[in-house]
């Protein structure tokens, strides 16, 4: 972790913060710290969160088919965390008449669902993000992940741009920071569309810090958490330079 951030105390455990006028970075574990955080005090939640593949992904340079074998060597600790358990912490934190937005795979999108709607989420729409790179698969080669969209509370009229498939180039190369990394671009769109300037945007898994370089470059506030040492860094290193 970089020089500059201070101290937080959050009950038992105590998680670093680092801050700047425009965005609030907590290395810590989003359980941990969301008790600190009040009631309808965010304008939007974003997230890309942590969860176990089953099955596909790859092994040894090929396909990892076998006996629907967990595939945990993701490059980060998920920490397995159900969704039961931190989306209604979301539902809480986000002020009435606001947007979550929450990113998927296909074998996901039930259960959390399911937790969204347990916890009086309100289903929005189901964005697809279309990668324009399909990656082989058991049935038909994947192209897309998934963005669900809920309301907590009332409809509020916003400016929604676009359709609901999202065409966006995925980070690769060496201006991929994290294993799973998703487009600024893509994000910045949705913050957009959902927040005024100023507004907050909250995402509990940053991994990189994607979604607060995409607040920052639509002028908009961001508070961002990750667990992981090494991811926060990435994130804390990519603010700054903003
Ligand atoms: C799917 S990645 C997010 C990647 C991000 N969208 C990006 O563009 O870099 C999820 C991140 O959540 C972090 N994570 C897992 N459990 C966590 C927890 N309990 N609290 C905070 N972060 C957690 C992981 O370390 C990982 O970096």
């Amino acid at each position: 972790m970089q020089e500059g951030g201070g101290r937080l105390e959050t009950g038992k455990e105590a998680a670093a913060v680092y801050k700047t006028e425009k965005a609030t970075l907590y290395y810590a574990d989003f359980l941990e710290i969301a008790g600190s955080m009040e009631d309808n005090s965010v304008d939007m939640v974003f997230t890309d969160p942590p969860f176990e593949l089953a099955g596909g992904g790859m092994k040894n340079g090929k396909l990892n088919y076998e006996g629907g074998e967990i595939f945990r060597n993701y490059g980060f600790s998920t920490k397995n965390i159900p969704f039961t358990e931190w989306i209604p912490e979301i539902y809480r934190i986000l002020k009435s008449r606001r947007y979550f937005y929450v990113m998927t795979n296909d074998r996901n999108i039930f259960s959390i669902h399911k937790a969204c709607v347990d916890c009086n989420f309100k289903f929005c729409e189901l964005l697809v993000l279309d990668k324009k790179m399909t990656v082989p698969s058991t049935y038909y080669p994947k192209r897309a992940e998934f963005i669900l969209m809920y309301r907590k509370g009332n409809y509020r009229k916003s400016h929604f741009l676009g359709s609901t498939v999202i065409e966006e180039r995925m980070p690769r190369g060496k201006e991929k920071r994290h294993p799973t990394e998703k487009p600024v671009s893509m994000i910045e769109h949705l913050v957009l569309c959902s927040t005024l300037e100023n507004e907050v945007c909250f995402d509990p898994f940053m991994g990189s810090g994607s979604t607060g370089e995409a607040c920052i470059r639509a002028d908009r506030r961001f508070i961002g958490v990750e667990i992981e040492d090494k991811w926060f860094t990435v994130s804390q290193n990519r603010i700054m330079q903003l």
